[in-house]
């Protein structure tokens, strides 16, 4: 039997948010009240994937490993791998072959926050899905990030990484459900004009076999960017609004591991405990006794 593992792929510069990005990792970076991994790192965990690699770069791995551990705290196993340069998203692929072992991945940016009513659901159906399937989400920006293109019927007959003139303004988002071929293609991918492992040359391989499929994020859904200081700040306030007029936190990995039943009561109550002097604490403390 095979089983999805998944991929964060946390490494980079950051230098577009220089120099609070040289210190310290950009995805260590605080979302309001959390560090911006902890929210993709959510989304694995709604996916059901227990086995993740975390890949950073050599400097930041120790700062991730303080925080993050070996996952036992949220029922999972977190793998760690390096990546030595940012050598393009393609790479993680490469990087993380063995601990893929020809199982199907599902990687996710670490910079990447989504949030939306249906998400487990949609992921669930990219699961049982062959292939590919990536997430278009329409913005209204799409030369800076990657683009979907469609053919009069409706089928994509383009992947393009930040075009000067966009075929569509739908942007492909940061998660990536592939299936066991990606390390062999991956490493098939020529470096770029930029010395870069391209996605997009990655994705228009599974697209020139007919085994890319793209799932369209509608208005529901929110997918933040966290790209410059002014979109951080606005992703950090996003979600303290929800919270508070919720009352529910977002991206909150004990209560994913807790409804998946990968926590047990007391192991939620020891995370309590560690967080008494917060509000995190308190949440945790309300979901122990509901
Ligand atoms: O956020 C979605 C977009 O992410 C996609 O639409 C694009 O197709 C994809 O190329 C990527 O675009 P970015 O402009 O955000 O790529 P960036 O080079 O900034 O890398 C994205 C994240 O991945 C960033 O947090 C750093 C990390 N990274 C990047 C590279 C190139 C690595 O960890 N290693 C790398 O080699």
């Amino acid at each position: 039997m095979t089983t999805r593992k998944g991929i964060i792929l946390a490494g980079g510069t950051g230098s577009r948010l220089w120099p609070i990005t040289q210190g310290v990792s950009k995805q260590l970076m605080p979302v309001y009240d959390k560090p911006m991994i902890y929210y993709p790192l959510s989304v694995l965990m709604l996916a059901g994937i227990r086995e993740i690699a975390m890949i950073t770069t050599p400097d930041d791995q120790a700062q991730f490993q303080r925080l993050l551990g070996d996952g036992s705290q949220w029922g999972i196993a977190l793998e760690w791998i390096v990546q030595p340069k940012p050598e393009g998203l393609a790479q993680a692929y490469v990087l993380a072959e063995d601990f893929l072992a020809e199982n199907p991945s599902a990687m996710v940016l670490g910079d990447n926050i989504f949030y939306g009513h249906g998400l487990p659901e949609r992921m669930a159906r990219a699961d049982t899905r062959g292939g590919g399937t990536v997430f278009g989400y329409r913005v209204s920006d799409p030369e800076r990030y990657g683009v979907v293109g469609f053919a009069s019927d409706g089928t994509v007959n383009e992947i393009v990484e930040k075009p000067d003139a966009p075929p569509s303004n739908y942007a492909v988002t940061g998660l990536y459900f592939l299936d066991e071929t990606a390390p062999e293609r991956a490493r098939a991918v020529q470096p770029s004009a930029r010395g870069e492992l391209e996605i997009a040359d990655l994705l228009e391989s599974y697209r020139h076999d007919g085994a890319l499929n793209v799932e369209l994020m509608g208005r529901g859904y929110a997918w933040l960017d966290t790209g410059t200081h002014a979109s951080l700040l606005d992703a950090g306030n996003f979600v303290r609004t929800l919270q508070d007029r919720q009352g529910t936190q977002v991206g909150c990995p004990e209560e994913i591991a807790f409804e998946n039943g990968w926590l047990s009561v007391e192991g939620l109550r020891a995370r309590a405990d560690l967080y008494a002097k917060t509000g995190y604490g308190a949440y945790l403390r309300g979901l122990v006794r509901s």
